[in-house]
């Protein structure tokens, strides 16, 4: 058995321990101090003073240490053109959001942003205003409807305005493996920033959950699912790129989002017709529709 150590040893101990690990921070930190670029310095600097916070917090264990290395390795390896681990990891986390509301500072009423996610396809085909996004996407007819204005309220004309979204099995059309291309395009405002165009009403889908994200997820009883949206990404010259959705008020799952995207402002009514309702603009339908109001505020670049 150990000898007991004396209260006094004990603390001696613990201080000698405390300025070990405190020097070690200090000479990592300091070894970024020839960097050419300051900002380089910053970032590094920073990121070395709280990973050994955090380490030294936590008493990360070498088994702990192990497993964590495992976890990058292994998202990594999940990680090429078409599936993106890792930055699924800073969804679940919080950073992208996180890093989202940094970069996207509150401006005089401009619409919020929210996250990108890994299903926006460059090209999506263009549709005129009033036109189907659909192109062959299941799911009920939604009308979508609102305007384009910059923050002193004057209408923008020509915005771009890009719109993706899941069918009503909870996919995108790039994940069904073939060439289809539905639930997306693009569409630009009018000579008043108007724009509307036919979707599908969103539905509650899974984030890609095969992974160590996954894996994750569930070891903390976690929900993969996002709530139900619609993305859009609207740009216009001058203008701040907005990157952003909306979501269905009322749906259940706005408090527990699993990447964190919603906002309060962006969530929105949508309004759900009975079978036979006329359509905003003649459009035959066949059982239920919805409708839903979204007004972009665009901030002014830089
Ligand atoms: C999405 O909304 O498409 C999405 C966002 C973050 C992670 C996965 C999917
Ligand atoms: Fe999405």
């Amino acid at each position: 058995m150990a000898e007991p150590v004396p209260d006094g040893a004990a603390e001696q101990a613990a201080r000698e321990q405390a300025v070990r690990e405190q020097e070690l921070t200090d000479r990592v930190a300091a070894s970024f101090d020839g960097a050419d670029d300051e900002r380089l310095k910053t970032v590094m600097q920073s990121l070395t003073r709280h990973l050994h916070a955090f380490l030294r917090e936590v008493r990360l264990t070498e088994d702990e240490w192990h497993q964590g290395i495992g976890f990058l390795t292994a998202a990594g390896h999940l990680t090429d053109d078409k599936r993106q681990e890792l930055i699924l990891l800073s969804d679940v986390l919080g950073a992208s959001m996180q890093t989202i509301a940094i970069n996207n500072e509150a401006h005089g009423g401009a619409t919020e942003a929210t996250v990108f996610g890994p299903f926006f396809v460059d090209d999506a085909p263009r549709v005129d205003n009033g036109g189907d996004i659909a192109g062959g996407a299941t799911g009920q007819p939604c009308w979508v409807e609102g305007t384009v204005t910059d923050t002193a309220g004057d209408p923008v004309q020509g915005a771009r305005i890009e719109v993706w979204e899941a069918d009503e099995d909870g996919f995108y059309d790039v994940q069904y493996g073939d060439d289809r291309t539905a639930g997306r395009a693009h569409l630009f405002s009018d000579a008043d920033g108007g724009y509307r165009f036919w979707g599908t009403t969103p539905t509650p889908y899974p984030i890609p959950h095969d992974g160590p994200v996954g894996a994750l997820l569930a070891a903390s009883g976690r929900s993969p699912v996002r709530a139900a949206h619609l993305h859009f990404m609207v740009t216009a010259p001058g203008l701040r790129t907005l990157v952003t959705h909306i979501f269905v008020r009322g749906d259940e799952l706005l408090g527990s989002d699993s990447v964190f995207g919603v906002k309060d402002s962006l969530v929105k009514d949508f309004e759900e017709l009975p079978a036979g309702t006329p359509t905003p603009d003649g459009r035959a339908i066949v059982g239920t529709w919805s409708r839903t109001r979204f007004d972009i505020v665009l901030a002014p670049a830089g």
